[in-house]
């Protein structure tokens, strides 16, 4: 497996890889890597002959009280699960390599960036696609693997794919859950085992009201109410409890055809998102 560092080595690495008619999917990722990215990986597997996975904990999309400086950089055990799961190569280049140009231009997806995380997080959308779009210049893969966990982050990199022609597919993975239901995330490394039991509040009430509205539940309100109680007496402080159309990430009137339940919401100090489809 190849560790690349810099851009120009690695669209070299990609090129090469073209010449001889092999195809690439590449998972971006800022490590910390879990087995839900560990599925991403496997999932690119399955689409290409080459897998690249991306390792960069990403400045430009960290408000300035976010947890970047903390965030969690395991990078040697995160190249050990890389080669154990058939990675071709990482790349990792550092924040100098990627923004040490004194870079002026941002890609901004305006439309479905604007709410859910969008709200509370007014410049990370931003940021993720202005990287997305770099790594993708970077890795010039022919597909690329983004987890439903991030269901808007999924959303907006396929709007921006398909808005500024890249010839990149856009392959979306299932969410890879611990065994009792929590949502996989780099994040719950900052959660007590304490905090870890009262957050799987998100997940229950999320069930719930999947079933309620299966059962027949229309009323946007009363869903919405039931999970941000069932949250809040876990302990959880509600970011947002959105119901919206799943396409088009707009808050829907009425419930009806494909929508997103999605929620945001606080466990101490760390900020947890999960999300559930419903199709009715
Ligand atoms: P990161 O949080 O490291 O996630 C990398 C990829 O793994 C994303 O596509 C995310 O949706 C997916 N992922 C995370 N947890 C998952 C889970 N439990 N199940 C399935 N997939 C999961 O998302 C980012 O990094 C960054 O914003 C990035 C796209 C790399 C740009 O910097």
């Amino acid at each position: 497996m190849k560790l690349i560092r810099t851009i120009k080595a690695m669209q070299e690495y990609s090129r090469s890889l073209h010449r001889k008619d092999r195809t690439i999917a590449v998972v971006p990722t800022m490590g910390c890597l879990h087995e839900g990215h560990l599925a991403l990986v496997d999932t690119a597997r399955k689409h290409a002959d080459s897998v690249i996975v991306t390792i960069f904990v990403n400045p430009a999309q960290f408000g300035p009280k976010e947890d970047f400086s903390r965030y969690p950089r395991p990078f040697r055990r995160d190249l050990g699960l890389c080669r154990k799961h058939g990675a071709d190569a990482v790349f990792a280049p550092s924040s100098k390599e990627m923004y040490g140009t004194g870079a002026t231009t941002w890609v901004e997806e305006v439309q479905l960036s604007r709410g859910l995380c969008g709200k509370s997080r007014p410049i990370h959308f931003r940021g993720v696609t202005t990287v997305v779009a770099k790594l993708f210049n970077a890795t010039l893969p022919d597909a690329a693997v983004f987890g439903k966990k991030d269901y808007q982050q999924a959303q907006i990199i396929k709007r921006m794919t398909r808005d500024l022609n890249f010839p990149v597919r856009i392959i979306l993975q299932e969410t890879v859950r611990e065994k009792d239901g929590l949502a996989l995330s780099s994040r719950n490394s900052y959660l007590s085992p304490e905090m870890k039991g009262a957050a799987l509040a998100i997940r229950h009430s999320l069930l719930s009201a999947k079933s309620a509205i299966l059962k027949g539940e229309k009323g946007i309100a009363a869903i919405g109410k039931s999970i941000s109680d069932a949250i809040g007496s876990a302990g959880g402080k509600i970011d947002y409890v959105e119901i919206v159309d799943a396409e088009n990430l707009e808050p829907l009137k009425k419930i009806s055809g494909k929508t997103l339940i999605a929620v945001a919401a606080f466990f101490g100090k760390t900020r947890l998102i999960d999300n559930i489809e419903v199709k009715c």
